[in-house]
């Protein structure tokens, strides 16, 4: 392990098909008054909503309703919902629904108790809370898998106006109180989402699997979690109701994002800095604008990170190896990937989600780039990933 870094994560996580029995116990750690976000309806239709208000009201909870959190939440969303806090004086925030119901949450959270402009300090600006400044507490029931933002303290917020995605990771104290997680809210999620949720799971682990070459456990618990991933991902297209299969997705995805695997390793997250921005001009699902870039993306790592290009050809898709070169087994490697993301029913072109070539200056614009994994890309490289990508 190269580098210097302490662990700790706050979050309390409770998993399984009974975990929502344990929201009353943690009900009394919280004030009186929550601010229950959720999203268009889905936890309405499938029952959760009924489920958590009737716990909620039976601790005495006074509830302050915030529907309607959007996918990718915007920045307009996040002003009304930090109103609306402000304005009930809410004692904690109770997130019910996917990553942008969480992130939303949290953004919420940073923002009702900033007298100044939150937008350009915490996502502009990319700085975290001031020493002192009040932060209300969250918790989140989960109902989709992906993102991990139920055990970390990312926010992702699209300012709609102006086309542009960001995301700015918190410190912990933003990180949620508690996460409930119980697979089986996931098995109403529409197939595509479902889906989408699985890419954004891989491309978290291989974000942080593909930078440096020393040899560090974060790799290897990267690998098993992968390999997890790939099986379970392979049941659940399938047969989206196999509850094995879901729940080893949901636990996959917490781990692949809660900061354990990025330990010691300096990380890459270009594929979703283009994603991000191509999220902001098509609207398409998170893990479906990583998709449609991530083979031209990894092609163009290849050389400069071949040892670990044969490393993930070998230990996570089995390659057998005799008599080929490294660049042979790199390229193998990446040829499974793409077999998988086929199987799993993944978009391989950004024009499948939507994009033309009238938008690629814009979205290369919307790009962040910065030197990260194997390579140092600039605004044409990216230009010309999004082509090869059409
Ligand atoms: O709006 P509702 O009705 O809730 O419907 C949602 C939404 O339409 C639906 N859904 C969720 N759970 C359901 C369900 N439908 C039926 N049954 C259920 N049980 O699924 C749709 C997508 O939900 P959403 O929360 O948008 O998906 P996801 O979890 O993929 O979150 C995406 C957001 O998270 C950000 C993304 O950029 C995007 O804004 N990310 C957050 C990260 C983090 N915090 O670390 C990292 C990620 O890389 C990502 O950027
Ligand atoms: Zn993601």
């Amino acid at each position: 392990m190269q580098g210097n870094f302490s662990y700790h994560n706050p979050t309390k996580l409770y998993f399984g098909d009974e975990s929502l029995n344990f929201l009353k116990d943690e009900l009394k750690n919280f004030g009186p008054a929550v601010l229950l976000n959720y999203g268009s309806g889905s936890v309405k239709r499938n029952g959760i909503y009924d489920e958590v208000v009737a716990i909620l009201k039976e601790a005495g909870k006074t509830i302050v309703e915030n529907p309607g959190v959007m996918s990718n939440p915007t920045l307009e969303k996040l002003h009304e919902g930090v109103r609306i806090a402000r304005e009930n004086n809410v004692d904690w925030i109770l997130a019910l629904g996917g990553g942008s119901v969480c992130d939303y949450s949290k953004a919420v959270a940073a923002s009702v108790f900033y007298e100044g402009d939150f937008w350009d300090k915490f996502w502009l600006r990319q700085e975290q809370p001031d020493e002192g400044q009040k932060i209300l507490p969250v918790g989140c029931i989960l109902t989709m898998a992906g993102t991990g933002s139920e055990m970390n303290g990312g926010t992702v917020i699209t300012d709609a106006e102006h086309t542009f995605k960001v995301g700015h990771v918190f410190d912990d104290r933003l990180m949620p109180k508690f996460s409930i997680l119980n697979p089986k809210f996931t098995l109403t999620v529409p197939d595509e989402q479902m889906k989408a949720g699985i890419y954004d799971i891989m491309n978290h682990i291989m974000e942080q699997y593909f930078s440096d070459f020393d040899d560090n456990t974060s790799d290897y618990l990267s690998e098993g979690l992968m390999r997890s991933l790939i099986v379970a991902s392979r049941i659940a297209v399938k047969n989206p109701q196999d509850y094995e299969a879901r729940s080893n997705i949901m636990w996959t995805a917490t781990w692949a994002l809660n900061t354990l695997i990025g330990l010691g390793k300096q990380q890459d997250w270009m594929v979703h800095m283009i994603g991000h921005s191509l999220g902001a001009w098509t609207h398409a699902p998170h893990g479906y604008c990583l998709a449609a870039v991530s083979m031209a993306y990894y092609r163009r790592a290849l050389k400069p990170g071949l040892p670990k290009f044969v490393r993930f050809a070998k230990n996570v898709w089995n390659i057998q190896v005799g008599g080929m070169t490294d660049e042979q087994i790199a390229e193998a490697g990446l040829q499974a990937l793409k077999c998988w993301m086929q199987e799993v029913g993944l978009p391989l072109t950004i024009s499948e989600i939507g994009a033309t070539e009238e938008m690629i200056p814009g979205i290369t614009q919307g790009t962040i780039c910065y030197p990260a994994g194997y390579l140092d890309l600039k605004g044409d490289d990216i230009t010309e990933i999004l082509l090869e990508s059409m």
